[in-house]
């Protein structure tokens, strides 16, 4: 069996939430008072994670297992999570994508339980902007916890980073050079309709192109081949070796090669960020269901899959989750 859709892409990437829950309030993603979070009855356990986790890894051909949120550092579990997923056969790629807060301190203990990879969020490094981004005064922690995963070897160290108009990108080219001194691969995302407000609007977001703009006014850009089903386009700056990266999702969709599933705090498979339809794992699982027919309803569920997110269809509409409660 392998998670096959009707356009025949193979999904082979696994991305695991892990908690709705998040210790900042990034303004392009939650409301200053936070969301009212997941009931703890509905979050699936470490085992029933581990479970169907192993069902996708064992019966389904997943590759690579990313854990995001919400803010996956706040789940207790995490490092006998990655273990147990590390034990699977064919140990699969673990990584996690956070904000950062507490890898200072945990990043050795998660390399040693079988952590490969860590992405940090991160969109300025001014503490001022910080703080109106994300609001919460908490720029020094996550500049540590980049520090922290490097040195726990947990490299490349990439950085996500989300550029608002007249917020932080006139601070892009600062961002870069910083980057590149510090030796992380710094990515600039294109913001996307699933803030938890609903206040996304598509002449706010700065696109790909102006980003390019922006940079090459400070850079010299040189476009890198061998994307594959990787979200960011790769250009070497200045000669090189230190790369950036664009994630266009909305201007330059890379849908057509995607290779993602994936699975919600609560149990839900979603074959895509902007699915409209979920696959309810959880109470299969919770009902007895074998492993066997747990993955026959992990297949079944990706043949909803659309071509692509649709974003600039005049009947878009944004999921009624938001990206906290989906994983990023
Ligand atoms: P690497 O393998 O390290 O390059 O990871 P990644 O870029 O796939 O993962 P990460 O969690 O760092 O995601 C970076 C950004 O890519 C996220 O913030 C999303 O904006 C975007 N992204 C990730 N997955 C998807 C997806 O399935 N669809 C779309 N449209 N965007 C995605
Ligand atoms: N659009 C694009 N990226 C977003 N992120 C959070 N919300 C959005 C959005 N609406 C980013 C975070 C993090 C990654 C998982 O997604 O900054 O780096
Ligand atoms: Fe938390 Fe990530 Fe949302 Fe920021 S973008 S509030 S770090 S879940």
């Amino acid at each position: 069996m392998q998670l096959i859709d009707t356009h025949g892409r193979v999904a082979t990437d696994l991305r695991v939430s892990l908690t709705d829950r998040c210790n900042l309030r990034c303004q392009y993603c939650m409301p200053a008072e936070g969301l009212e979070w997941m009931p703890t009855e509905e979050v699936l356990s470490d085992d029933e994670l581990v479970r169907l986790i192993g069902i996708g890894v064992r019966l389904l051909g997943v590759r690579d297992v990313r854990f995001t949120g919400g803010e996956p550092l706040l789940r207790r579990g995490l490092p006998s999570i990655i273990a147990a997923t590390k034990d699977l056969p064919g140990s699969p790629r673990t990584a996690i994508t956070t904000n950062g807060l507490g890898l200072e301190r945990t990043a050795g203990a998660l390399a040693a339980a079988g952590l490969d990879r860590v992405n940090v969020s991160l969109d300025t490094i001014d503490p001022a902007t910080f703080l109106t981004i994300t609001r919460r005064d908490r720029l020094h922690d996550v500049v540590a916890g980049l520090a922290a995963a490097k040195a726990a070897g947990l490299e490349p160290v990439k950085i996500n980073a989300v550029l608002l108009r007249g917020v932080n990108d006139h601070e892009a080219a600062e961002l870069l050079h910083w980057s590149l001194e510090q030796g992380y691969e710094l990515r600039f995302i294109e913001q996307m309709p699933l803030d938890a407000q609903h206040g996304w609007n598509r002449e706010a977001m700065v696109t790909a192109d102006e980003t390019l703009a922006l940079l090459s006014a400070h850079v010299d850009l040189r476009p890198q081949a061998g994307r594959g089903s990787a979200p960011a386009e790769r250009f070497l700056v200045d000669g090189g070796p230190g790369t950036v990266g664009i994630i266009g999702s909305v201007t330059r969709p890379f849908c057509g090669d995607c290779n993602r599933v994936r699975l919600t705090a609560d149990g839900q498979v979603r074959n895509c960020l902007f699915a409209r339809e979920e696959s309810d794992l959880r109470a299969a699982l919770r009902a007895g269901a074998s492993d066997e027919e747990i993955a026959r309803r992990w297949v079944a569920a990706m043949s909803t899959k659309l071509p692509g997110h649709g974003i600039d269809d005049p009947s878009f509409l944004q999921p009624t989750r938001p990206m906290s409660a989906i994983g990023g």
